[in-house]
């Protein structure tokens, strides 16, 4: 049997640990495993590579991915889709490992005949049936201690530090990450925020003595009014490429409060680098769960991890809506809050 294997959408620590455990099992199970470079792209062109024992030696500790990702959505064009399908004929299924985008293309692909299976992957931790996706773990590590290193400076120097963080739709690093760092104000994009309460927060702190803060702001966070102008650059699945709320805040702060602000934007060192303990063993059991999905030929499924379980759940389930911060889990970070 000929197993496809790719990984699409932006990358994160942990995808080569699904590469290795996909390989490492479906070999042991006498499959053949092909891999796709650049997501969905090497499916239109047919690029792969034959994945053996050797391909996959070494790679558990690596970020990113060694068979390359791209945002290419085969569905844009109708070419495109039509040389998916036909080259689908070379493999007798395929793991399609990506977030919402990448997940979509792949349901779709299922709806259409084709037998695939997906693995949840996005640092943004926003994909439904699953309680958390590899990535995440590790992104929330950097952003906590980010935020530990800012708070030295930040008293040192008196002043407000804005972080950036990545959450397009969904602020769960900003409030993972935010709690864990023990950031003063957490803002995300769930809750468009009053630019006044901000100012509040941070005057309250400095009345009891404190002469710094540390705000950590999503990326999709946005003011109440309709203040925030962002660039309409888009990607082929439609999305805006972010970035400057940050600046856009400190800049409102400084002239609210009066205190110095600088600004850090953490963006893609969030998801460079070598993948957490948790990412690592999330991203071979999900692994595993997919070769074991193939088996059963249960296709249209996704393998998911749900309390300390990894079980299945349909593909159909897991892309239809995001996964956002519940009002719950924010309660939480504003006890901490000002
Ligand atoms: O989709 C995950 C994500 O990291 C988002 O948080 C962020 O907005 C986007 O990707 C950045 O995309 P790119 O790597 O294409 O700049």
């Amino acid at each position: 049997m000929r197993v496809g294997i790719l990984t699409g959408g932006g990358d994160c620590p942990g995808l080569n640990a699904v590469i290795r455990a996909v390989t490492r099992k479906g070999l042991q199970e006498g499959f053949e495993i092909i891999g796709f470079k650049n997501g969905w792209q090497g499916l239109i062109e047919n690029d792969f590579v034959n994945l053996d024992l050797n391909s996959v030696s070494g790679i558990l500790p690596r970020g990113g991915t060694i068979l390359g990702t791209s945002r290419t959505n085969p569905y844009k064009k109708e070419e495109d889709t039509r040389k998916v399908k036909e080259n689908f004929n070379n493999i007798d299924n395929l793991i399609a490992i990506g977030g919402e985008d990448t997940l979509g293309v792949a349901f779709k692909l299922f709806e259409e005949g084709l037998n695939v299976i997906g693995v949840p992957k996005t640092i943004d931790n926003d994909l439904s049936c699953t309680d958390y996706t590899f990535g995440f773990d590790t992104a929330i590590n950097i952003v906590s201690e980010a935020i530990d290193r800012l708070h030295t400076t930040a008293e040192s120097h008196h002043r407000v530090m804005v972080v950036e963080v990545m959450g397009r739709h969904s602020g769960w690093i900003a409030v993972e990450g935010g709690i864990a760092g023990g950031a003063d104000v957490i803002l995300i994009p769930e809750i468009p925020f009053d630019i006044q309460m901000v100012y509040e927060l941070i005057n309250k702190r400095h009345q009891r003595g404190k002469k710094f803060s540390i705000v950590v702001v999503a990326e999709g966070a946005k003011f109440k009014k309709d203040f925030a102008l962002q660039e309409e650059n888009r990607d082929a699945f439609g999305h805006v490429h972010l970035g400057g709320i940050a600046n856009l805040l400190a800049e409102e702060i400084e002239k609210g409060t009066g205190f110095e602000t600088r600004v850090v934007v953490l963006g893609h060192l969030q998801r460079g680098g070598s993948p957490s303990a948790f990412d690592r063993i999330l991203g071979t059991r999900l692994g595993i769960k997919a070769i074991e999905l193939v088996k059963e030929k249960n296709f249209g499924q996704m393998a998911a991890l749900q309390g300390n379980k990894i079980i299945s759940v349909s593909l159909k389930d897991a892309v239809g809506t995001l996964k956002v911060v519940d009002e719950e889990f924010y309660k939480i970070a504003e006890v901490f809050f000002g």
